[in-house]
């Protein structure tokens, strides 16, 4: 231990209860897993704690398809969740349910401390109804044309074409998802948490070192745009907890969700009859940390202190937030076999490989990460078994078959064991800080550097010259003493590996301190494999196994922890068009004329297009990612034969080809140069 024993509480976000753990989700178990491993390596005392997130609309409504009470179906999530988990090493101290009487309990109290505070205000508010099904139906189930642009099966709080927002009854033709009548506009009071209530105290809070620097600058705009009052209640039918003395009324899942972590804590504690305000009153000397990804930002930084901070309960240390994971360059797509769940990884591949390859790429800061399979298999391939494993590999059979297993009493480097003994503060410092990347950076550079001592000191030569025994063994032997610092520095991201070294070479203490002590002296077990190489086959068997087990159906969300709901930013490849059907698609080069930003509109550019023999007018959905001065002279691709569309602010001519998931992140397509315009492309 460097410093002095520290109390930490960590949690990662709580899935929903209605689908399967992904490779979107692992990205932070992992995260947090590693961190908290690294931590207890440190001498540190760690409660990891998290829940299955059961409650809500959606799986209400899984439920109901499924013909089966949502408790069962929850229960069966939370069967599978658990066992995805723990095959990929994520050692939870306690895994709970929202759905639990630790977490109504909880929610009431919170509850009613904040509305006894004053901090709950009631409103009664229109919302779209589903007569037929009987509901009030969230924004999300109603579907019909955009009242801005007239795009048709837009959702019913924003339009991915002109990405105007509204209510779900401002749509033209809405429609219920759930019976496909049309909804009526239906009264009923609701329940607000009043954040703004909490302004002067978040402004404090935010701003104390508490969150990564893209988190706090949007936290910046949030406080500009205002801060709205919260509305935490839904009507029955809802599957959730009543909210106390509001008969019918339910608390919202967001309102319980975050209280999970403290209720799978409280669980954890009771079992292990540890004091729950110790760690959750604000004089409480533990250190708390959200794992979380981007998308839920607001939740975590606003709402959840608030909701503490004005329940009488201490506040989170730290957000760590977390970006989102891209597969082979782009989102997760059933089509292409890249959304791929937990248990289908599961089935090809070592969970070691994919904890070491996000490892090696995750960074402290919220940006999106890719797993590119070539990039996979050459990392894990190139640095653990090439690097790490092969040092045990090369230097374990000789102890073995010429000393008996039996290690030198001393190391003929002290210099260099010294030297990898030192390096551990910077691979300390660099988990602490999550920059996990950089730790696998300087990790492997050592591995280099023992390779490289093996290579030098040449004991299999030295092994045919008679009189040197005593030097083979104590080079083996300074390799296999390398080898064990290399494990304790790899053993958060590595678990079981590390712990199949350590009995390889019976050692029990893998914590950061153990790492000082030579290997010298003791007797190895016989070496055996300790991860084998991944082949290209095995990787196209998964994409294969994914695209099939998912049937390359609609898309769904490729988030840090899967929406409940659809994500329409994940694209799936199209059916199948013939090539008549493509060729009627006309193409051309366009030199962008002018560009301009159109008033009144929150995300399209007016565009003036030259496609040789006639100028036209676009008004292109770009302007998240373009400023109009940016566009002026480029060239670019337009489908110049789409029938002119009628907008609010005039006729629309066509349409500019871009790529992208949306927001900054949306480019436009650029011809080489020599391009001019009106060429058709074909
Ligand atoms: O976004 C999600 O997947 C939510 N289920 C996360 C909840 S985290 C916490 F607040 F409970
Ligand atoms: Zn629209």
């Amino acid at each position: 231990m460097t410093d002095t024993s520290r109390k930490i509480l960590v949690t990662s976000a709580l899935p929903y209860a209605n689908g399967p753990i992904h490779l979107g989700h692992l990205v932070e178990y992992i995260q947090t897993d590693i961190w908290v491993r690294f931590q207890r390596a440190r001498g540190h005392e760690v409660v990891y704690v998290c829940a299955d997130d059961a409650h809500g609309t959606p799986i209400m409504l899984k439920a109901r398809a499924e013909g089966i009470e949502p408790e069962t179906l929850i229960e069966r999530v939370r069967e599978e969740h658990e066992a995805d988990f723990a095959e990929f090493h994520i050692g939870f101290d306690h895994y709970h349910s929202t759905h639990s009487a630790e977490n109504r309990e909880l929610a009431g109290e919170i509850y009613r401390a904040l509305r006894d505070a004053g901090h709950i205000a009631t409103r009664t508010i229109d919302q779209a109804y589903d007569p037929e099904a009987g509901m009030f139906l969230p924004d999300r189930f109603v579907k019909g044309r955009c009242p801005k642009c007239g795009a048709e099966e837009q959702y019913g709080d924003s339009c991915e074409a002109c990405g105007a927002t509204y209510s779900p009854m401002e749509l033209q033709e809405p429609v219920s998802a759930i019976s496909g009548v049309t909804p009526e506009s239906r009264e009923s009071e609701h329940f607000f948490f009043r954040l703004a209530d909490f302004e002067a105290f978040l402004r404090e809070w935010t701003g104390s070192g508490r969150l990564q620097d893209a988190i706090r600058n949007k936290l910046e705009e949030w406080f500009e745009a205002g801060l709205s009052d919260w509305d935490i209640s839904r009507d029955e039918p809802y599957f959730g907890f009543e909210i106390p003395e509001a008969p019918g009324k339910y608390f919202y899942v967001w309102l319980d969700a975050p209280i999970g972590y403290m209720a799978s804590f409280r669980a954890w504690a009771r079992e292990h009859g540890e004091d729950f305000d110790a760690w959750w009153r604000p004089d409480s000397d533990a250190e708390l940390y959200h794992f979380i990804g981007k998308d839920i930002a607001y939740f975590h930084t606003l709402f959840w202190p608030a909701m503490l901070h004005g329940a009488g309960y201490r506040t989170p240390s730290a957000v760590f937030c977390h970006g989102f994971l891209t597969v082979n360059g782009a989102k997760m797509s059933k089509s292409r076999g890249t959304f791929i769940r937990a248990r289908d990884y599961l089935d090809h591949l070592n969970p070691e490989a994919l904890r070491y390859y996000l490892a090696a790429k995750l960074g402290a800061g919220v940006d999106d990460l890719d797993l590119n399979f070539d990039d996979f298999i050459q990392r894990v391939n190139s640095d653990l078994v090439g690097k790490v494993v092969n040092i045990a590999s090369r230097c374990a059979g000789f102890i073995t078959k010429r000393f008996d297993g039996q290690l030198a009493a001393e190391l003929p480097r002290p210099d260099l064991h010294q030297a990898f003994v030192d390096e551990g503060e910077a691979i300390a410092a660099a988990y602490e800080n999550r920059e996990f990347a950089q730790a696998m950076r300087r990790i492997m550079a050592l591995a280099d550097q023992a390779n490289q001592y093996i290579d030098e000191a040449r004991p299999w030569v030295l092994a045919k010259e008679p009189g040197r025994e005593a030097e083979v063994q104590a080079i083996n032997t300074q390799g296999l003493d390398l080898f064990r610092i290399l494990i304790i520095y790899l053993a958060p991201v590595l678990p079981k590996l590390a712990n199949e070294a350590a009995a390889f070479l019976r050692e029990d203490d893998l914590s950061w301190t153990a790492r000082a002590r030579p290997l010298t002296g003791g007797r190895i077990e016989r070496f055996k494999p300790l991860m084998t190489r991944i082949e290209g086959s095995t990787v196209e068997g998964l994409l294969e196994a994914s695209k099939a087990s998912l049937g390359g159906g609609e898309a769904e969300a490729s988030g840090a922890t899967g929406d409940a709901e659809p994500d329409p930013a994940v694209d799936p490849i199209a059916d199948t068009i013939d090539f008549d059907t493509f060729a009627r698609v006309d193409l051309r080069v366009a030199r962008i004329e002018v560009a301009e930003h159109v008033e009144g509109a929150d995300k399209l550019l007016r565009l003036e297009l030259n496609i040789g023999s006639e100028r036209r007018q676009v008004f292109a959905g770009i302007k998240s990612a373009y400023a109009p001065e940016d566009l002026v002279g480029r060239h670019t691709v337009m489908v110049a034969n789409l029938a002119p569309r009628k907008m609010r602010f005039g006729v629309s001519e066509g349409m500019v080809l871009a790529a992208g998931p949306g927001g900054e992140e949306l480019w436009i397509l650029s011809p080489d140069d020599g391009a001019r315009p009106g060429m058709r492309i074909k």
